[in-house]
């Protein structure tokens, strides 16, 4: 089996800016809800490709929190990196920031953590590089994310009661 390099937290680090428009926004004329999730997605997509050098999906978003709204005309600035690599998924976490663009003033509005699964063209899992740690906060950082596939797995298929309730 081949050997992947290990590939350091900075390769899969991803800016993404955006302006909040009107489109974009709920009745409050703040942010709705889904349009930053899908930014989410695609940002944290966009780091999990840089990681492994390979299309990804997503297979899971959890620990997602609104902390702040963000208003329409703000600045929305999402970051994204790997925080840990596994066999074929990566767990990548996002922040999301918004500014207003008068005063520069800035406010932590969202976060959350996704998990991708690179797969080929078949649909095939493909192995992902080891993800390159070399100081304590990624240490740390890393151990938890260790720690969170353990309890997402062991979740998965559990407390499925409820989708029968909506045909799942
Ligand atoms: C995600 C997907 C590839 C997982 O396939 P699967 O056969 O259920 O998964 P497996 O049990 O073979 O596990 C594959 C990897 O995914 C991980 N995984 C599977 N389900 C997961 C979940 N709900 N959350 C996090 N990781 C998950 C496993 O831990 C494993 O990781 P590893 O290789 O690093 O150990 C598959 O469910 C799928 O294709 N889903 C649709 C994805 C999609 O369309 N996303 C777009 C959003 S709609």
């Amino acid at each position: 089996m081949t050997t992947l390099a290990p590939r350091s937290p900075a390769q899969s680090y991803v800016e993404m800016v955006q302006i909040l428009l009107p489109g974009d926004a709920n009745a409050l004329g703040a942010a709705f809800g889904g349009s930053v999730m899908g930014w989410i997605d695609i940002c944290a997509a966009v780091s999990a490709q840089r990681h492994s050098r390979q299309l990804v999906v997503t297979a899971s978003m959890d620990d997602l929190h609104f902390h702040a709204p963000i208003k329409v005309g703000m600045t929305v600035t999402l970051r994204a990196r790997v925080i840990a690599a596994f066999n074929s998924s990566m767990e990548v976490g996002v922040t999301v920031h918004a500014e207003e663009p008068t005063t520069g003033e800035k406010t932590f509005t969202t976060s959350a953590l996704l998990t991708f699964v690179a797969l080929d063209r078949d649909g095939k899992r493909l192995p992902v590089p080891p993800l390159l740690i070399d100081n304590e906060r990624d240490r740390v950082a890393a151990a938890e994310a260790q720690s969170r596939r353990t309890e997402r797995l062991a979740r998965k298929g559990q407390g499925t009661s409820w989708l029968s309730l909506l045909g799942g």
